[in-house]
């Protein structure tokens, strides 16, 4: 439906006997992750969203590290940034909502520059991708000169336009090797260019960004979670330092990390990342028990229901990216996807 047509609604909805029967079997899916007291906000908006999204021929993607009441409740996909990014390339809407940070917007922006891309708040940055500019991967290919850049997916369309390609966190050991360079630079993520380089026989050469989430995490916190928790496994994202890593049980993408407690279904387990992530988890798992050291990306928390809805009402706040920088960011995205499919 245009947008002019779509009829707009107050973001504080009453919670109605009718929505109350209706979203019914959804809380009861949730209840163990979100209180009785925030159910009467959420369930009108995420009827609302779910309502407009058909209006609008819409599609919600959403991070591993969203909120429940949206990872749970109004999202069409959920996942790591490798499935986000090709999932939005095959998306055939009118319209993808970008739950996430800027960068997965510009991403799905590039891989489908036909379909209207929202990203429901511009402050949904990321440290990693305001860690890095163009110039400064221009400076880096004077200082190592015939040295592949591969970039992080966490990065501006402009970084990614001056790399060779791109990589996630699920396939960056796979992207550097795939180079045939006995040096590769893996930009900017520091931390993960360590651990990659820890995999790999290349040599990887590292920027200093790092992940405002990830760097806090101590080989020594992890130690002392072990030490209060008998047979607690622990499993880490690549952002978190080296030292965390190894003291983890396995290291792996947000996707890789849900995979591994849908596999092994630990009796406790800590998930090293953003927390939310856990509580996404926990509902899937209710014989898993999560210990959550609680560190939040704020880039990510900006993304609400009430945001979501009204980028929906409103056509906010829409991605676009400069064509000169696009078609050449296109193609460092576009190489990771050949070579993971
Ligand atoms: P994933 O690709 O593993 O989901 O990571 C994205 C991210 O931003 C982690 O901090
Ligand atoms: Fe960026 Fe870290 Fe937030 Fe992921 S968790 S979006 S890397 S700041």
């Amino acid at each position: 439906m245009p947008l002019d047509q779509v009829k707009t609604l107050p973001t504080n909805l009453p919670y109605t006997p009718q929505i109350a029967e209706e979203m019914a079997p959804l809380y009861d899916k949730v209840k163990s992750v979100i209180p009785p007291m925030e159910w009467p906000v959420f369930a009108p908006l995420i009827h609302a969203i779910n309502l407009l999204k058909v209006e609008r021929n819409a599609v919600i993607l959403a991070h591993n590290y969203q909120t429940p009441e949206i990872f749970h409740g109004v999202a069409d996909i959920v996942g790591d940034s490798l499935k986000l990014a090709r999932e939005a390339a095959k998306v055939d809407a009118d319209v993808i909502v970008q739950c996430g940070v800027h960068f997965m917007a510009e991403t799905a922006k590039l891989l489908n520059p036909n379909t209207t891309v929202l990203l429901p708040d511009t402050r949904a940055g990321c440290s990693l991708a305001e860690s890095i500019t163009a110039q400064d991967v221009r400076d880096l290919r004077v200082k190592y000169p015939g040295v592949p850049v591969v970039t992080y997916v966490n990065t501006s369309a402009a970084v990614k336009a001056e790399c060779d390609i791109c990589c996630t966190s699920s396939n960056a050991v796979q992207v550097v090797e795939s180079l045939g360079a006995e040096r590769v630079l893996l930009v900017p993520d520091e931390f993960l260019a360590q651990n990659v380089n820890a995999q790999t026989d290349v040599e990887v050469l590292a920027f200093s960004g790092r992940c405002e989430v990830h760097e806090r995490f101590t080989g020594q916190e992890i130690r002392d979670y072990r030490a209060g928790h008998q047979g607690l496994k622990v499993i880490a994202h690549p952002e978190c330092p080296p030292e965390v890593l190894a003291e983890a049980d396995f290291s792996g993408s947000t996707a890789g990390m849900i995979q591994w407690v849908q596999d092994h279904q630990p009796e406790k387990v800590m998930m090293v990342t953003e927390c939310s992530m856990s509580d996404n988890v926990a509902v899937e798992n209710p014989n898993v028990e999560f210990v959550r050291p609680c560190n939040l990306c704020p880039h990510m928390k900006k993304i609400t229901l009430q945001n979501i809805l009204q980028a929906l009402q409103y056509n906010r706040h829409e991605v676009l990216i400069d064509p000169v920088i696009a078609a050449p960011a296109r193609r460092s995205v576009e190489r990771m996807i050949a070579l993971s499919s």
